[in-house]
């Protein structure tokens, strides 16, 4: 079935856009910078075929676009979970082209109110897709009005005040709410049971990683020679937009050394320049193992001393670099809190109950 004209001007430019607050000074940052979301906005694959990685999600995605368009009726409600960075909005703004409908995008924090949200809801044309990120961050209030819209398509509007106040009930058009979170463990029980499709994006594997880095080379103009590809890949922490900020320095390095691809050698260079390691650890991953090890005697440490200890929003250690640390098996979670691993003690070249014997390739970061 052709897809109804795509707005897709409105998808790129889409209406209520609230990016959360950027934090950009390392390698693992959490949001995107202006560069990162320009590239971001040349190499995201606009369709379910160009995406690569993910297999199980993208295949079973196919099919519920497919019969959605088959009964002309809007896709149920989607949540999807996974640290920063794994492409839960690129999943998003997919759905709304392959649905050809547009993707109105905004977050948690951002709907301050109900009023808000239901201005939100009354400019959806049918099946549309709002993509709320961070949804885990809506205040209860908002929460509660948006479970009318989503079982039934219908809204309550409120006007005047006190006992003037007014309650309007309103029909909306049918739209899919699509949701992200990098933790499902903060949605509420009634919030998770109204999305019929539940994602959990998971780290890519080194392979896709190193296709979707050869892919974004050739985007970007240039090219990479496959062991480069794979070496960016392996020191991505499993994340494609790490994996397309690091290609995008290698490249830096390529074009400067007048080279007319990326090798082996320059993907290294850069990558040893941008403090990320041979695990893909970058200054804060080992600065937490090192306070783990050092400070806490390689732990138990709670996640509250350890962001103290780093100066690091909790959020932050918990969203972005918990997961990889503990999928990696640098760290372990224990009822009494994190400890570190041989694996971590091995790789900042501390013996377990001694001193570092020698110093880590970056340098011990307490001292
Ligand atoms: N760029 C970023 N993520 C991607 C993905 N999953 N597939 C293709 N290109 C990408």
């Amino acid at each position: 079935m052709a897809p109804r004209p795509k707005k897709a001007s409105k998808q790129a430019a889409a209406e209520f856009t609230d990016e959360a607050p950027s934090r950009n000074d390392a390698v693992v940052a959490t949001a995107m910078g202006d560069d990162d979301a320009r590239l971001d906005l040349t190499l995201r694959p606009k369709t379910l075929d160009e995406y690569i990685g993910q297999d199980e999600h993208r295949e079973n995605l196919k099919v519920f676009v497919e019969a959605a368009r088959m009964r002309k009726a809007q896709l149920d409600h989607v949540l999807i979970s996974g640290p920063p960075g794994l492409g839960k909005t690129t999943l998003a703004l997919i759905l709304a082209n392959e649905l050809g409908v547009a993707a109105h995008t905004t977050a948690g924090p951002a709907i301050e109110h109900k009023g808000a949200l239901a201005g939100m809801l009354t400019k959806l044309e049918p099946r549309d897709i709002l993509f709320i990120d961070e949804i885990h961050r809506l205040t209860p209030v908002v929460e509660e009005n948006l479970y009318p819209a989503m079982e039934d398509f219908k809204i309550d509007l409120v006007t005047g005040d006190g006992p003037h106040a007014t309650t309007i009930p309103l029909n909306i058009h049918p739209f899919t709410l699509v949701g992200a979170t990098t933790r499902t463990g903060l949605i509420t029980g009634p919030l998770q049971s109204r999305f019929g499709i539940v994602l959990r994006l998971d780290f890519y594997t080194h392979r896709d990683l190193a296709s979707i880095i050869t892919r974004s080379a050739r985007l970007l103009g240039t090219s990479i020679a496959p062991e480069a590809s794979l070496e960016i890949a392996r020191r991505s922490r499993g994340t494609p937009r790490i994996a397309n900020r690091l290609l995008r320095r290698a490249w830096d390095f390529s074009l400067v050394a007048r080279q007319s691809e990326i090798d082996l050698a320059t993907a290294r260079r850069a990558l040893d320049r941008m403090g990320v390691d041979s695990a893909g650890l970058d200054e804060m991953d080992r600065k937490l193992l090192d306070i783990l090890i050092r400070f806490y005697d390689g732990g138990p440490a709670g996640v509250e001393t350890l962001a103290a200890a780093a100066a690091e929003p909790r959020d932050t250690i918990e969203d972005v670099y918990e997961p990889y640390l503990l999928r990696e098996g640098f760290i372990a979670r224990t009822p009494r809190g994190r400890v570190a691993t041989r694996r971590a003690y091995e790789h900042l070249g501390v013996k377990p109950g001694g001193r570092t014997s020698s110093p880590p390739s970056q340098g011990s970061l307490l001292e």
